[in-house]
């Protein structure tokens, strides 16, 4: 049952919600099977979860939701199962990207876009530009994407950043790493989640998530509903980050940090 209007409200304040969440969406198979159905049926019925989170992160106020759709080794599956998330990805495109352009979502996609279909490499560069004016939550999307095939172009492209005299190698550094991901320009994921009860990275955001927490629930993604974003948030809310620092520091550098705001909102 969609809960959109009855879940409890989560009040929790600006500085300890993640500004960028990453979702790997896992378990639609499962989920078909203990049901008796085909793992399609979970494709689908994962899919429609996709635009409630959506919206709940827009109204939290997150920067940044990343969502593993499909990775670089989802293409080693039966052919006819890749064809049909194709399928659903193109749908939920067609179908959700005025709601998307009337939320103010903006839109970006992650991975090796080549493998792609031309009408739905299409359709994703269509609605990144569709939706490139607006300024609330990006929406971003790993599409054929895969870590070290990421972290591989980035390091051909700094390669031939050297083989061209523009770069020197005394002038890479982490920031420059960075710069030649696909994830150019997004803060790092605070908070990553995963579903389904695995709890593996299963090639996301490898370089990114250094310092992310991780939240994983047994809940399979097709049952992952408002209330239990809500829970995730909940948990991250009550973690101490201390990015290789002490407690006491971590305290004190919050003490100075809540003198200035205290913005609560609810979502
Ligand atoms: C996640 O669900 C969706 C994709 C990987 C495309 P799965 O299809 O992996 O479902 P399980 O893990 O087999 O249950
Ligand atoms: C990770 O799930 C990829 C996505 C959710 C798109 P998988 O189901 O492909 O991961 P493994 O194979 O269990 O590690
Ligand atoms: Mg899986």
């Amino acid at each position: 049952m969609p809960s959109i209007g009855l879940s409890k409200p989560l009040n929790i304040s600006r500085e300890i919600m993640p500004r960028h969440v990453a979702i790997i969406m896992d378990g639609n198979g499962r989920w078909a099977k203990l049901r008796g159905r085909p793992r399609i049926f979970g494709h689908k019925y994962g899919a429609e979860r996709v635009r409630e989170i959506v919206e709940q992160a827009g109204q939290c106020g997150i920067e940044v939701l990343t969502l593993y759709a499909f990775s670089d080794e989802n293409w080693k599956r039966p052919i006819e199962e890749i064809g049909v998330i194709m399928h659903l990805l193109e749908h939920y495109l067609r179908k959700e990207r005025d709601e998307l352009n009337r939320k103010n979502v903006q839109f970006r996609v992650i991975g090796d876009l080549s493998k792609l279909s031309s009408s739905l490499r299409n359709l994703v560069l269509e609605t990144r530009t569709m939706l490139s004016g607006n300024s609330g939550l990006i929406l971003n999307v790993a599409l054929s994407y895969g870590a070290r095939a990421e972290m591989t172009r980035a390091v051909a492209a700094i390669a031939a950043q050297l083989a061209a005299g523009q770069l020197k190698p005394e002038q890479i550094d982490q920031e420059l790493v960075s710069s030649n991901l696909d994830t150019a320009g997004l803060p790092d994921p605070d908070l990553v989640i995963r579903t389904s009860g695995e709890q593996r990275i299963s090639n996301f955001l490898l370089w990114q998530a250094a310092y992310s927490e991780f939240y994983f629930t047994p809940i399979m993604w097709p049952d992952f509903t408002r209330d239990e974003f809500t829970k995730a948030l909940e948990s991250f809310a009550s973690r101490e980050r201390r990015f290789g620092l002490t407690s006491a520091q971590v305290e004190s550098s919050n003490q100075a940090a809540s003198m200035q705001k205290m913005e609560s909102r609810p979502c």
